[in-house]
């Protein structure tokens, strides 16, 4: 009998006949809670699509929206060699190798054919100016070609080795892109110059290879980044970008020793390597070429 009483006090539990209860509440009370929770995950999930939206309303798809302020472009090299050295024995050619596989596979995008086919012939010596009016986007923006023939003697194309097997080495440099910078000399294009790389060698003391460094050849001439490759729009808005580079030929090189080679910007709206990016526009690289004459 005590079983059975049991039995039924878990069944009104459930389900109370005479109250009409179901788990100790009425219908109606039932109802008013999961009314409340329904209007309480709809009020959230609204809130959610809000923040959303509002979030990205505030993001241009064509623009990053952070970007560090660099002002002062990095500089590279190509070939990189490690720890930006480039030290090769000129009888073996294995040794070198790898320095014209780099630079062709580097100059590869650059190929005239490529260009043309990619990008638009600009109207030199001035800026691209490709801006966007209003909320109209000015979308895809063009690109300027860079044709490595440009680069003549260092363009891979009549000397096929860059100059590393007869000791006078092609140097690639370019710069890194920053959105918006419009950068000259003077209203001029900005120009690359390679010079001895100063360095201590004791309090107080400094020295530099510049008797070892020999002449340099310039590609284009001068050094110069035309402005058309001015202002860049970033990744997205200009989808075909060829950064624009120059190269430097070692033409009379000092065989068997080290030459501390340092290659800077001339371009007078970026500010000079500040404390907190002293290498900002300037690269320094070591260059030694071994030869058994
Ligand atoms: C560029 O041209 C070189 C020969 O001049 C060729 O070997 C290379 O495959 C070309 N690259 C592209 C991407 O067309
Ligand atoms: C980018 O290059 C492709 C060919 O590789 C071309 O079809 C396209 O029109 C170019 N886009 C722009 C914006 O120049
Ligand atoms: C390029 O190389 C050729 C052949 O070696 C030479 O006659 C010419 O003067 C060089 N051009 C430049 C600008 O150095
Ligand atoms: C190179 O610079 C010199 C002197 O600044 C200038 O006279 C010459 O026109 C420039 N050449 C080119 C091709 O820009
Ligand atoms: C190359 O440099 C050496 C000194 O390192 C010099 O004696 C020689 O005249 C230079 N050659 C040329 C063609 O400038």
């Amino acid at each position: 009998m005590a079983k059975n009483d049991k039995k039924n006090e878990w069944k009104e539990f459930f389900w109370n006949p005479r109250t009409r209860e179901f788990c100790g509440r009425t219908a109606s009370s039932w109802g008013l809670i999961l009314l409340f929770y329904l209007a309480f995950y709809i009020f959230l999930a609204a809130l959610f699509v809000l923040t959303m939206y509002v979030m990205l309303q505030t993001l241009d798809d064509h623009r990053p929206t952070y970007q560090d302020r660099l002002s002062t472009p990095g500089m590279m090299i190509r070939p990189k060699g490690e720890q930006l050295e480039i030290v090769y024995s000129l009888e073996y050619t294995e040794t070198w190798e790898r320095y014209v596989q780099a630079l062709n596979n580097f100059m590869s995008p650059y190929n005239d054919s490529v260009q043309a086919q990619k990008n638009y012939e600009c109207k030199p010596d001035q800026y691209f100016i490709q801006e966007d009016s209003g909320i109209l986007k000015n979308f895809p923006k063009r690109s300027c070609q860079f044709k490595r023939s440009i680069l003549e003697n260092c363009s891979g194309i009549t000397d096929r080795y860059y100059g590393y097997n007869e000791g006078k080495p092609c140097i690639i440099i370019k710069l890194n892109r920053v959105i918006g910078l419009l950068p000259a000399r003077d209203r001029q294009p900005p120009y690359v110059t390679c010079g001895a790389k100063k360095y201590k060698v004791g309090n107080d003391e400094w020295a530099d290879d510049s008797d070892k460094l020999g002449a340099l050849a310039y590609f284009p001439p001068n050094g110069t980044f035309n402005l058309m490759y001015y202002p860049y729009y970033g990744k997205k808005a200009q989808v075909n970008y060829s950064q624009p580079l120059v190269a430097i030929k070692f033409l009379n090189i000092t065989m068997n020793e080290d030459v501390n080679v340092e290659c800077r910007i001339n371009a007078n709206n970026i500010p000079e390597g500040s404390e907190r990016d002293k290498y900002a526009g300037r690269i320094s690289f070591k260059l030694r070429i071994n030869s058994l004459n």
